[in-house]
C-alpha cells in the first residue's frame, strides 16, 4: 500500500478543479500496449511512430489503415481496469474534474467518464479525407476476431473519398477547440495529475508546464522515471491501476 502525502489528499480533498492528464499507461493494464512498447503478431517488425504519420498512410493506406483496425479491435476486446474506474470516481468528489487524454481508445468513457477532451483523437471516429464527414463503422467483424493484416479503407458514402483514421498523426495540429479547452483547464488546475505519460510528445506535454507556472499542485503516477520527475511536486512510482484506487480511497475514505 503507497501513503500518499498527506498535503496532497488535503489539496485533493479542497481542490475545485482537478485536471487528470493521461497517457498510454493508464490503459496498459487493460492490455493495450503503449507507444513504447513492442508491438506484436505481425506488427512486429514495425514501429509504430512510423505507421502513425500521414506519409505512411499516403505511401501505404491499406497497410497503415489494417493496423489502426487492430488497435481499434483490441480496444473493443478491452476492459477499463482501476485507473480509468478510479479517474471516474473522482470526478463524482469533486466540483470541477477535466480528463485530458492522450489516448485514442474509449476505456475512459466505457469506466463512466464524461465530456474527455482527446487531444490525439479516436480510433472510433474515422472521417473522409475529402469532405471530413465522420464515417461509422458498420461493424461486420466480431470484435474478437484477430486483425493481423492489412486492410482497405473503406470509401465515403457521400463524396467516396478515402476513409482515414481519426487520430493526430505526427506532424498534424492537435483539433484546436480541444487543445484550447486544455490549455484552459491546465492554468486554472487547483491540482494537476499527470497519469501513464512519458511526457515526450508535444505540444500534449507542455500542459503539464502550464500548470505548474499557474501554481498548481503537480501529481505523476508511473512504474517508471519521466522526463518531469524533476518538475512535478509529487511522484509515485507504480502502476496506475493499482495507486489510483489507492490515492482516491485515501482521500475520500469510504468508511
Ligand atoms: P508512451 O508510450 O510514450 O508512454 C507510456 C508511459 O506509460 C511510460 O512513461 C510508461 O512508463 C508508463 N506506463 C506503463 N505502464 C504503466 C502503468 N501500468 N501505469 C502507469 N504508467 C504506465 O505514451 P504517451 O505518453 O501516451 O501520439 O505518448 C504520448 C503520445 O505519443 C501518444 O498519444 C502518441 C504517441 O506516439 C500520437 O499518436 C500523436
Amino acid at each position: 500500500m503507497t501513503e500518499f502525502d498527506e498535503q496532497l489528499l488535503e489539496g485533493m480533498r479542497k481542490g475545485r478543479h482537478i485536471v487528470v492528464f493521461t497517457g498510454a499507461g493508464a490503459s496498459a493494464e487493460s492490455g493495450i500496449p503503449t507507444f513504447r512498447d513492442r508491438q506484436s503478431g505481425l506488427w512486429q517488425k514495425f514501429d509504430a511512430a512510423e505507421l502513425a504519420t500521414p506519409g505512411a498512410f499516403r505511401a501505404d493506406p491499406s497497410l497503415v489503415w489494417g493496423w489502426y483496425e487492430s488497435r481499434r479491435r483490441a480496444v473493443r476486446c478491452a476492459q477499463p481496469n482501476g485507473a480509468h474506474e478510479a479517474i471516474a470516481q473522482m470526478a463524482r468528489h469533486v466540483p470541477r474534474l477535466t480528463l485530458i487524454t492522450q489516448n485514442v481508445d474509449d476505456l475512459h468513457e466505457r469506466a463512466g467518464s464524461r465530456d474527455v477532451l482527446h487531444l490525439h483523437g479516436e480510433l472510433a471516429h474515422p472521417y473522409c479525407e475529402g469532405c471530413r464527414r465522420r464515417h461509422d463503422f458498420q461493424e461486420q467483424t466480431p470484435p474478437d476476431a484477430c486483425q493481423t493484416g492489412r486492410i482497405e479503407p473503406p470509401r465515403c458514402a457521400t463524396c467516396g473519398g478515402r476513409i482515414r483514421p481519426g487520430v493526430v498523426w505526427f506532424g498534424e495540429s492537435l483539433p484546436g477547440a480541444v487543445w484550447q479547452a486544455s490549455c484552459e483547464a491546465a492554468r486554472q488546475a487547483h491540482v494537476f495529475l499527470c497519469i501513464g505519460t512519458s511526457s515526450v510528445v508535444q505540444p500534449a506535454a507542455s500542459l503539464t508546464g502550464l500548470a505548474i507556472e499557474a501554481g498548481a499542485m503537480t501529481v505523476q503516477i508511473n512504474p517508471n522515471p519521466t522526463s518531469m520527475d524533476g518538475d512535478v511536486r509529487f511522484t509515485y512510482r507504480g502502476p496506475a491501476g493499482m495507486l489510483l484506487p489507492q490515492l482516491i480511497e485515501q482521500a475520500w475514505p469510504s468508511n
